[in-house]
């Protein structure tokens, strides 16, 4: 049970952080302006406070809460309860700061008992989070050149559904800063989310030079002066080339610049497919120690874990007569039945390490990606190449920093096309790792996946150094996400 507060979306930002944002927006501020700054979500007032011990006056200061049980922040400020989100837009701010709520559309009722309205004033980015929704408003009410902070939610960096919010920010503010924030920041109060820290100024961006300051993600809370190699400076426009306007953080120009030019995506070179969702896996499958082949039950892949790369032994079967079965249950999808029964290559769709395995011929599959390459080189070429670290690089650090893998984001993985000798030592390497683990669950991999991510690497043309990186990242995925 969600306590009052936590319903609410209330949890208290630590005060190192809140200093460093104060500090980040005061340092945009000319103080002999006197100017005017609101906390539109101020639940216990820390960034208020935090801002009269920096020297705000409190006539300097505003403050909303919607919860007519927040305390009045400090005496003297300006406060009322109001729904920031329904503010008129008349009155306008110099800086914006705070930490407002992160409940997203499945997790609130506020959405539907407010859905045209918001509907009509947030119709430019879409109605799926209230960070995002502030942080829009946010926008609104600041004067030309004012500054916003917002510690949120990293879901908007990489996200599908804040694909128009990105590209709002971008077009309409110059991004400052964003900083991906410790883990656990929250974990006090319970709330085990990623978030990052980001400062905005309102001000059409067409300044060509201007570049955003990008620190990945800290250990503490360590802001004012993090490890060099967690911190970098890209152009704004570098983002609007990038597919969905994604916003990466600490992602090398090198493997940047395979995304940014006219690039070949995967989808392009071989047949990415999803198969069949049931509506119901608990009454169409059966798990393997229940399923006989002998009795009309056929292989059903949807989610290899991280050990089953390469090749595992099927988890799932669905019954022959599923077509039959399926009519009676309205939410049964079929998608792409002529690829059914068809060997190719299966991806996971769920969890921490992206694997993709062999398809066997005769099976059929789920919502997650599956490859239909031509011929068996090309299967075992693609195998090799999912498995490799560069593309798990790729997926979670530049195309979707979440533990879900679909389809969508497989389909935009960059592809340059091997030499026939890469071709080959790849394919070949990928073929013995799957026929090793089909004789053996444990059969050793890691040797020859090495060799796979070096020639993988040569075929994308990382340096060294970006190699290490890679590798860093996807050994530590977890601390480094
Ligand atoms: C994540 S808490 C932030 C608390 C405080 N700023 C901090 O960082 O410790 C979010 C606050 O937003 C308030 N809130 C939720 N919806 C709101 C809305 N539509 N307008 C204004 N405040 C709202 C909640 O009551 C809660 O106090």
């Amino acid at each position: 049970m969600l306590s009052q507060q936590r319903a609410m979306g209330q949890y208290s930002t630590p005060q190192e952080t809140v200093h460093y944002m104060v500090e980040t927006v005061l340092d945009h501020l000319n103080a002999h302006d006197r100017p005017q700054l609101l906390d539109p979500s101020t639940g216990d007032g820390i960034f208020i406070q935090s801002l009269i011990h920096a020297g705000m006056t409190p006539s300097q200061l505003h403050a909303y809460d919607v919860d007519p049980n927040t305390p009045q922040p400090s005496e003297g400020i300006q406060f009322s309860y109001q729904d920031f989100l329904k503010v008129d837009d008349e009155e306008q701010f110099d800086a914006i700061i705070g930490n407002p709520p992160y409940k997203s559309k499945r997790q609130s009722t506020y959405f539907n008992h407010n859905k045209q309205v918001l509907e009509e004033e947030f119709k430019d980015i879409g109605v799926h989070n209230m960070y995002s929704l502030f942080i829009y408003k946010g926008i609104q009410v600041l004067r030309e050149n004012g500054i916003l902070s917002m510690i949120v939610q990293d879901s908007f960096l990489t996200n599908v559904y804040y694909k128009r919010f990105r590209e709002y920010l971008l077009t309409h503010t110059e991004i400052q800063e964003i900083i991906l924030a410790p883990r656990r920041l929250f974990h006090h109060g319970k709330a085990d989310v990623r978030t990052a820290i980001l400062t905005l100024k309102k001000k059409k961006p067409v300044d060509h030079s201007h570049h955003v300051r990008l620190v990945d993600r800290l250990n503490y809370q360590q802001y004012t002066n993090p490890p060099e190699e967690r911190v970098q400076y890209l152009p704004q426009e570098a983002f609007l080339k990038l597919p969905n306007f994604n916003l990466t953080v600490n992602v090398p120009s090198e493997i940047l610049s395979l995304f940014q030019t006219a690039y070949t995506p995967l989808e392009q070179v071989v047949p990415i497919k999803t198969g069949l969702s049931t509506g119901n896996d608990g009454h169409f499958l059966r798990k393997a120690n229940e399923a006989s082949e002998t009795d009309g039950w056929i292989p059903f892949y949807k989610n290899g874990g991280a050990k089953d790369a390469w090749y595992y032994q099927p988890k799932f079967y669905i019954h022959k007569d599923w077509e039959q079965q399926s009519k009676a249950h309205k939410t049964f999808t079929v998608r792409n039945p002529s690829y059914f029964f068809k060997e190719g290559i299966t991806c996971s769709s769920m969890g921490v390490k992206f694997s993709a395995s062999y398809l066997p011929e005769g099976s059929l599959f789920g919502v997650n990606a599956n490859l239909f390459p031509d011929n068996q080189e090309d299967l075992y070429y693609f195998l090799g190449f999912l498995n490799s670290r560069l593309v798990k690089y790729m997926l979670r650090k530049v195309l979707n920093r979440t533990n879900m893998v679909t389809s969508g984001y497989i389909k935009k993985i960059p592809f340059v096309t091997p030499s026939p000798e890469q071709k080959s030592i790849i394919s070949e390497f990928s073929r013995k790792l799957v026929e090793g683990k089909c004789q053996n669950r444990d059969y050793p991999t890691e040797e020859l996946h090495e060799e796979i991510d070096r020639v993988i690497f040569d075929v994308y043309g990382i340096s060294e150094k970006n190699r290490h990186h890679v590798r860093d990242f996807c050994d530590h995925v977890l601390e480094r996400l």
